[in-house]
């Protein structure tokens, strides 16, 4: 509204402050939104129709019935081949995570990639497995800082390798991909296909 939530208030100051965004944190926020929301859904198309092509049995299988394991797939495309590897954390109280006491003050690095093939979380992680029941990947992080946009990107990821399923049902790979460089952020530069 134009007299902003807090109208009345002591916050309810208008033309940019108090409850209202100013046009530099829209502005801000649109652009986080962008690229928060852009890049790790290219790259989880990528990745996911990547594993799919080199396994071409789970391929045939997802084929056959779409709509039944579309759900499922898409949480396991999400773990098999992580599009955000890591993220850091600074660590608020003394904490012993597997033996290791991490003190107050550390800086770390998650490797979410590494946590979604942990043989002591996940029954044969390194097979790709479209329908696994039990599948708590951390492919959208875990905590307060957990994805904003997970149940967008599920959408997206089911509507466009559903789409892509029924209207290219050839569709198959013609050269051996390029991968972006660096490891934070693992994506494909491009993914050669024929339909
Ligand atoms: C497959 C697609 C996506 C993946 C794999 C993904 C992954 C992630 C991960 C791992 C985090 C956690 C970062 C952390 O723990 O610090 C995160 C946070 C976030 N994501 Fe996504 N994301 C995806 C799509 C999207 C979309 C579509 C949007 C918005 C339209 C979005 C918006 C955000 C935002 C705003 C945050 C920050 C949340 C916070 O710090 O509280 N993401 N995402």
């Amino acid at each position: 509204s134009d007299e902003g939530a807090g109208a009345g208030g002591a916050s309810g100051a208008r033309g940019g402050s108090g409850d209202r965004l100013t046009e530099q944190e829209m502005v801000s926020t649109c652009a986080l939104l962008l690229n928060a929301g852009h890049e790790a859904s290219v790259n989880a198309t990528g990745n996911g129709w990547l594993a799919l092509f080199r396994d071409p049995e789970q391929l045939a299988r997802l084929r056959a019935e779409p709509d039944a394991l579309l759900p499922t797939a898409v949480e396991e495309l999400l773990r098999y081949d992580t599009p955000l590897q890591m993220f850091e954390r600074w660590v608020l109280e003394d904490i012993e995570i597997g033996g290791t006491v991490v003190p107050r003050g550390s800086e770390v690095a998650l490797l979410l990639g590494s946590a979604n093939r942990d043989p002591a979380r996940f029954r044969a992680p390194d097979r790709l497995d479209l329908a696994r029941a039990d599948n708590p990947h951390l492919g959208f992080g875990g905590g307060i800082h957990y994805c904003l946009g997970a149940p967008l990107a599920r959408l997206e990821l089911a509507a466009s390798f559903g789409a892509l399923l029924r209207r290219a049902p050839g569709l198959r790979l013609t050269a051996e991909p390029a991968w972006q460089p660096g490891y934070v952020i693992r994506g494909l530069r491009e993914l050669h296909v024929g339909l």
